[in-house]
C-alpha cells in the first residue's frame, strides 16, 4: 500500500539541507522526476547533456541512477566523497553511485533484506567501473577488522585477476568484459563484509582463436608477454613479441597506446598473491596461458592422402611440457579423430581444415575451463567460513550484477545472440520489478491511475527461449539430430518455425525493400533495444562446443593440476550428451533471474556518450538510442505518475510513519528522524537485544528438546531391547525346562547350560569346609556323574591340602595313632579313651632316670621311657619300675639297676587283655637263659606304651589281645596265668588258684 501526501512546512530545513549541495550540483534537475516536461525525450536528453557538460554524470529517475561515462577521471571518487555519502539520506547530496550503494547497504542492515544492484548498459558504458567503485566504497566505509580487511582485499583484488583473463579490448571498449559476472558480497550482522561469491556467465571463448579487426585477445596474453620476467618467459618458451603468436594478431592491434600491459601485469600478479595463489599455482596457471599461445602456432601440412600432419615440432615439445602431457599422444590427437560407435573405437585422420578446427577447439576448451577454474579458486578464497549462530542466517547478501551490455556489431554471431538474449532477460526483470509490478499495484489498490505505455519485451524472450518453438530449442534440435545438419539447415528450420513472428526476419521472409539489408545466411531479431542481424555461420559449432574425444582424453591425463581438475574423467564415460552452450546459458540465466528476484533491486543504468571513447563528446543520436532501449522514458513516466520513494508499507511505517512524494518531504523526514535518532537507537538496541536473547533462548530450548527426545529415545530403545532379551531368555528357559530330561538338543541347550552354571556357582559357594564336612549340594539329574567326580576331586584336594600342612611331629603322632588303631581298635576296651589323648615322646625326662642307668645306656639313644608297675613272676607283687625303650631293646629299670634287658629279637610277643585294664605281658624267648622269663607290667598309658614298643621292636603283628586269660612263661618252663574279668573297679590280686586275677572296670563305651 502506498500513501500520497506531502511533507510541507519544513521549508527552512529543506533550504539548509539543499544548501549542502553546491550550485553546480543543481545544474538541470538532479532527479528526472522533477523535470517539468517529463514526457519529452528532448528535454530528458537536454538535461543529461547539461549535466554532462558540467561533469555531472549521475542523475536519478526516482531511485534509479542514470550514469553517463565521462571517459575521464573525475574527482568524485575520493575518500572524502565517500564519507560524504556515508549514512546520508538519498536526496541530501548530489546523485552518485555511492548514494545507491549506501542506500542498498542501509536497507540491508536495517531491514536485513538481501539487496542487489543491477548495472546495465551497452558495452563501454561503465558497468564494470561502476561495480569496482561500489566495491571500493564498501571497502572504505564498512566496519572493519583484521579478518574483514583480508576479505575486502580479496574482493577488490578478484577484479584485476578476472579482468585479465576475462576482459579484452574490443572496438567498443578497451576493457570490455567478455563474460557475465554476478558477485555476492556477504555482510555479517555488524555490516562488515565477510565473504563473497562470484557466478560467471558464458565467456566469449571464440576470442581465444579469433579477433575482429581492431580487437584483441584476452588481456592476460599481452600482459604476460609484456610484463613477464625473462626467466618466466624462457620457462614458458615464449618470446616478448606478440606478433609471433597467431592467436594474438588476428585483430592487428596487439599493442594499444591506451593500455599499459606491463603495469596491469604487475597489478594482476599482486592480486593473485592476495587471493592466495602460491608460486606453483601461478606457474601452473601461466603454463596454460602459454600453452594456448603455442597451440595457436601449431601448423599443419597435408600429406599425399590429404591428411594433416603437424609441421611445428617445437610447439608440440613446449605444449607437452606446459600441459604436462605426452607429446606424441598430443600430436596424434591433434590430427586424428576418435569416435566410439557401438562400443568400438574408430580413429580416422583429419584433413587440414579439420585439424585446425580441432586445434582451435582445444585452445578454446583449455582457456574456457581454466577461466571457470579461476572463478572457483577466487570463490574458495572469498568463502565465508564462520557460522556463529546455526539455524540463523548470520549474513545478508548484496549482489552486484555486471553483465555484458547489449551489443551490435557489423557481424554478429552466436555470442552476440547470447549476450543480447541476456539483456532481454534483464530488461524483462526490470519491467517485472518496476514498470509492470508498480502499475499493477496502483491499479489493484484502486488508486486513480492512467496506464503508462511501455514495450513489454516478453515476446522476444519467448521467441528465444520457448520450449520447442524458441530459437534455442530449434538450434539444439539441429545440433542433436542425426544427419547433415548445418548452419543453413538451422536457418531454414528457423524460417519454417518462427516465420510469422513480428520480431523475426530473414532474407527470404523480408519484403523487397528490407531484403537488401539482409544476407542469405542471416536472421534479424527486433530486440527491445533495436534490430540486430545475426549471421548463422558457426552457430551449430559454437552451440555444440565439441572437443574431439582423443583431445579430451589427452587432457584428462595431464599432470598439470589445473588442467587435471578442468578435464574430468567422468566426461569420457558419461554417455549422456552434455548440454549445449545455449541451453546451459539459458538455464544459468534463469537461475540468475531467480537469484535477482529474491532480492531487493537497485538500478544503475549506464550510458556511453560517444563511440570514440572520448571525453566531453556528447553524441545525441547515440544517447537517444540508449535512452530508448534502456526504457528510461517509460521508467520516468511511471515514476512521475507514481511515487518517487517506495517502501513496503510495514517497513515504511515502522521506519518513518510519514508519506513521501517529493524529495523535499524526505529532507523533513530525515530531519525529524535526526531528532528522534537517540530514542530510536535505544529502542532498536533494546529490540535487537531482546531479539538476540530470544533467538539464543529459542535455540537453547530447541537444543534441550532435541537432546531430551534423543535421550528418551535411547532409553526407550535400551529398555525395549532389554525386555526383548528377557522374553527371549524366559522362553528359552521354559522350553529348556520342558526338554530338560532329553539328551542335549537345541531346545534345552540354554537351560542345561544355565542349570550347569548355576549348580557350579552354587557348589563354588557351598563347598565342604573340611574333610569331615559331608555336605554337598544336590546335583541336577544331568550332572550326577560330574557331581560325584567333583566331590571326589574336592575331597582329594582337601586331603592333599591337609596333608601338605601337617608338621613332621604331627605326622609321626598320626602314624603312631594309626598303628595303635590297627592294633587295638575294636579289640581293647580302653582303646577309645586313648584316642583323643596325644602320644607323648616320653613319659620320663632324662632327669627322672637314674644317671647310672643313663651311663649304662651311653651308646643307645633312649626312645621312650615310662613309669610302669612290674608284677613279680611268682608272688605277683607289684613293684614300681621304669620301662625304657631303645633302638634295640626294652629295658626294665629299678632305680639305678637295670633289672632286665629284653632285646627286641628276643621279644616274641606282647599280650594284653581285651578289657580296660592296663596290664601287659612281654613274652621273651625262653631258651635264652639269661632271660628271666616273660615280664608282666602295667602302664597307665598302656596303649601308648605298647604301640611304641611294637613299633620299635617291629612287632606290630605280634600284639595279642586276649579274652579271659593270658599265659606267660615264668622261667625254666614254668607257666603263669593271668585271668581277666570285668568288674566294677580295677583290682589286681593273686587268686587262690595261684593265677593273677585282674578285674577290669567296665567302661561306658562298651
Ligand atoms: N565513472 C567513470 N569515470 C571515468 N571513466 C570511466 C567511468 N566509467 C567508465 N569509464 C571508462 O570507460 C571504460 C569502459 O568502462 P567499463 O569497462 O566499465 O564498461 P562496461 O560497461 O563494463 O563495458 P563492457 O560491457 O564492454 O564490459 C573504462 O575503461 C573507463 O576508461
Ligand atoms: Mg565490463
Amino acid at each position: 500500500m502506498k500513501f500520497r501526501g506531502g511533507g510541507l512546512g519544513a521549508n527552512g530545513i529543506r533550504l539548509s539541507m539543499e544548501s549542502a549541495l553546491t550550485a553546480r550540483d543543481r545544474v538541470g534537475v538532479q532527479d528526472f522526476v522533477l523535470l517539468e516536461n517529463f514526457t519529452s525525450e528532448a528535454a530528458f536528453i537536454e538535461n543529461l547533456r547539461k549535466r554532462f557538460k558540467e561533469n555531472l554524470i549521475y542523475t536519478y529517475i526516482g531511485s534509479v541512477l542514470v550514469s553517463v561515462n565521462p571517459y575521464k577521471e573525475l574527482e568524485i571518487y575520493t575518500k572524502q566523497n565517500m564519507e560524504r555519502y556515508r549514512g546520508v539520506s538519498f536526496y541530501e547530496v548530489s546523485p552518485h553511485l555511492y548514494a545507491i550503494a549506501d542506500n542498498s547497504y542501509r536497507s540491508l542492515r536495517t531491514e536485513r533484506r538481501d539487496q542487489c544492484i543491477l548495472i546495465s548498459g551497452e558495452s563501454g558504458a561503465g558497468k564494470t567501473e561502476a561495480t569496482k567503485k561500489i566495491l571500493q566504497y564498501y571497502a572504505v566505509t564498512c566496519p572493519a577488522s583484521q579478518q574483514v580487511e583480508t576479505v575486502k582485499d580479496r574482493l577488490l583484488q578478484s577484479n584485476p585477476v578476472l579482468e585479465a583473463f576475462g576482459n579484452a579490448k574490443t572496438l567498443r571498449n578497451d576493457n570490455s568484459s567478455r563474460f557475465g559476472k554476478y558477485m555476492d558480497v556477504q555482510f555479517d550482522y555488524r555490516g562488515a563484509p565477510v565473504g563473497g561469491h562470484i557466478l560467471n556467465y558464458l565467456l566469449e571463448k571464440s576470442r581465444v582463436v579469433h579477433q575482429n579487426h581492431g580487437e584483441r585477445n584476452f588481456h592476460i596474453f599481452y600482459q604476460l608477454l609484456e610484463g613477464g620476467e625473462e626467466d618466466l618467459l624462457r620457462r614458458l618458451g615464449l618470446e616478448k613479441n606478440p606478433q609471433q603468436y597467431h592467436y594474438l594478431v588476428k585483430g592487428h592491434c596487439a599493442r594499444v597506446s591506451s593500455i599499459n600491459d606491463k603495469n596491469e601485469w604487475k597489478i594482476m600478479r599482486r592480486a593473485l598473491s592476495v587471493i592466495g595463489f602460491n608460486d606453483t599455482e601461478v606457474e601452473d596457471l601461466l603454463s596454460i596461458v602459454a600453452s594456448v599461445l603455442h597451440l595457436g602456432n601449431v601448423q599443419f601440412a597435408a600429406d599425399e592422402q590429404g591428411n594433416a600432419q603437424v609441421t611445428t615440432e617445437n610447439q608440440i615439445k613446449y605444449l607437452a611440457r606446459l600441459l604436462a602431457v605426452d607429446g606424441s599422444v598430443l600430436r596424434d590427437a591433434l590430427i586424428h579423430k576418435k569416435i566410439i560407435a557401438k562400443g568400438e573405437e574408430l580413429v580416422s585422420p583429419l584433413n587440414l581444415e579439420q585439424a585446425a578446427y580441432a586445434r582451435d577447439a582445444l585452445a578454446k576448451a583449455v582457456y574456457g575451463r581454466t577461466f571457470s577454474w579461476l572463478v572457483s579458486k577466487v570463490n574458495k578464497s572469498l568463502a565465508y567460513k564462520e557460522e556463529k549462530f546455526p539455524g540463523w542466517r548470520s549474513t545478508t547478501v548484496l549482489g552486484l550484477l555486471d553483465i555484458y551490455g547489449f551489443e551490435v556489431f557489423q557481424h554478429n554471431s552466436f555470442e552476440q545472440f547470447c549476450i543480447n538474449y541476456c539483456n532481454e532477460k534483464l530488461q524483462q526483470l526490470f519491467i517485472e520489478l518496476t514498470l509492470k509490478s508498480e502499475q499493477e499495484e496502483y491499479e489493484s489498490e484502486g488508486i486513480a491511475w492512467e496506464p503508462v505505455q511501455y514495450f513489454n519485451n516478453k515476446i522476444i524472450c519467448d521467441l528465444v527461449e520457448e520450449k520447442f518453438k524458441g530459437i534455442i530449442s530449434i538450434l539444439d534440435e539441429e545440433c542433436l539430430r542425426p544427419g547433415d545438419a548445418t548452419d543453413t539447415t538451422f536457418l531454414e528450420k528457423l524460417e519454417e518455425t518462427v516465420k510469422n513472428h513480428p520480431h523475426f526476419l530473414t532474407h527470404k521472409l523480408a519484403d523487397q525493400k528490407t531484403r537488401k539489408s539482409l544476407g542469405r545466411e542471416e536472421f534479424r531479431l527486433s530486440h527491445y533495444a533495436g534490430d540486430v542481424t545475426y549471421s548463422v555461420a558457426g552457430f551449430l559449432d559454437k552451440n555444440n562446443d565439441l572437443l574431439f574425444r582423443n583431445l579430451k582424453e589427452t587432457m584428462c591425463n595431464s599432470e598439470n593440476p589445473i588442467i587435471n581438475q578442468c578435464f574430468d574423467r567422468t566426461e569420457l564415460t558419461d554417455k549422456k550428451r552434455p548440454e549445449t552452450a545455449a541451453t546451459q546459458f539459458k538455464n544459468s540465466l534463469s537461475k540468475l533471474m531467480e537469484i535477482l528476484m529474491s532480492k531487493e533491486p537497485s538500478y544503475i543504468r549506464c550510458m556511453k556518450p560517444n563511440d570514440a571513447k572520448q571525453a566531453e563528446r556528447f553524441d545525441e543520436v547515440l544517447i537517444r538510442h540508449q535512452v530508448k532501449y534502456l526504457g528510461l522514458m517509460e521508467n520516468l513516466r511511471v515514476r512521475r505518475a507514481g511515487f518517487a520513494y517506495r517502501r513496503k508499507y510495514e517497513v515504511f511505517l515502522q521506519r518513518t510513519k510519514i508519506f513521501i512524494r517529493f524529495p523535499k518531504t524526505l529532507f523533513a523526514t530525515e530531519d525529524a528522524l535526526e531528532v528522534r535518532k537517540q530514542s530510536l537507537a535505544t529502542k532498536m538496541q533494546a529490540t535487537w537485544r531482546g531479539f538476540y536473547r530470544r533467538k539464543k533462548f529459542l535455540t537453547m530450548k530447541r537444543s534441550a528438546i532435541t537432546i531430551q527426545s534423543w535421550w528418551r529415545g535411547t532409553l526407550g530403545r535400551r529398555k525395549a531391547a532389554k525386555r526383548k532379551w528377557a522374553v527371549e531368555t524366559i522362553r528359552r528357559f521354559i522350553k529348556g525346562f520342558i526338554y530338560r530330561n532329553h539328551p542335549r538338543c537345541p531346545e534345552n541347550e540354554y537351560f542345561l547350560d544355565y542349570i550347569r552354571f548355576s549348580f557350579l556357582m552354587n557348589l563354588k559357594r557351598n563347598l565342604p569346609k573340611n574333610v569331615l564336612d559331608k555336605s554337598w549340594p544336590t546335583p541336577p539329574p544331568s550332572l550326577c556323574e560330574a557331581s560325584q567326580l567333583l566331590r571326589r576331586l574336592c575331597m582329594q584336594n582337601m586331603v592333599w591340602t591337609y596333608c601338605k600342612r601337617i608338621s613332621p611331629e604331627w605326622k609321626q603322632q598320626l602314624e603312631q595313632k594309626v598303628i595303635a588303631s590297627e592294633i587295638f581298635k575294636g579289640k581293647k576296651d580302653n582303646y577309645p579313651q586313648s584316642v583323643p589323648r596325644l602320644f607323648i615322646n616320653t613319659r620320663l625326662g632324662r632327669e627322672e632316670i637314674n644317671a647310672k642307668v643313663l651311663q649304662a645306656l651311653e651308646n643307645e639313644a633312649l626312645k621312650y621311657a615310662v613309669p610302669v608297675v612290674k608284677y613279680d613272676r611268682k608272688g605277683y607283687k607289684a613293684r614300681a619300675r621304669q620301662l625304657l625303650l631303645t633302638h634295640s631293646s626294652a629295658i626294665v629299670v629299678e632305680e639305678s639297676k637295670i633289672k632286665q634287658r629284653i632285646d627286641y629279637c628276643n621279644l616274641t610277643g606282647i599280650s594284653v587283655s581285651s578289657l580296660s585294664d592296663n596290664l601287659f605281658v612281654l613274652h621273651v624267648h625262653c631258651e635264652d637263659n639269661k632271660q628271666k622269663g616273660d615280664v608282666v607290667l602295667q602302664s597307665d598309658h598302656v596303649i601308648e606304651t605298647l604301640t611304641k614298643t611294637a613299633i620299635l621292636a617291629n612287632k606290630i603283628n605280634n600284639v595279642n589281645i586276649n579274652q579271659g586269660s593270658i599265659k606267660f612263661t615264668v622261667g625254666q618252663g614254668k607257666e603263669g596265668i593271668i585271668d581277666f574279668i570285668s568288674g566294677s573297679e580295677l583290682l589286681i590280686a593273686k587268686a587262690k588258684n595261684g593265677h593273677l586275677t585282674v578285674v577290669a572296670p567296665r567302661l561306658n563305651s562298651r
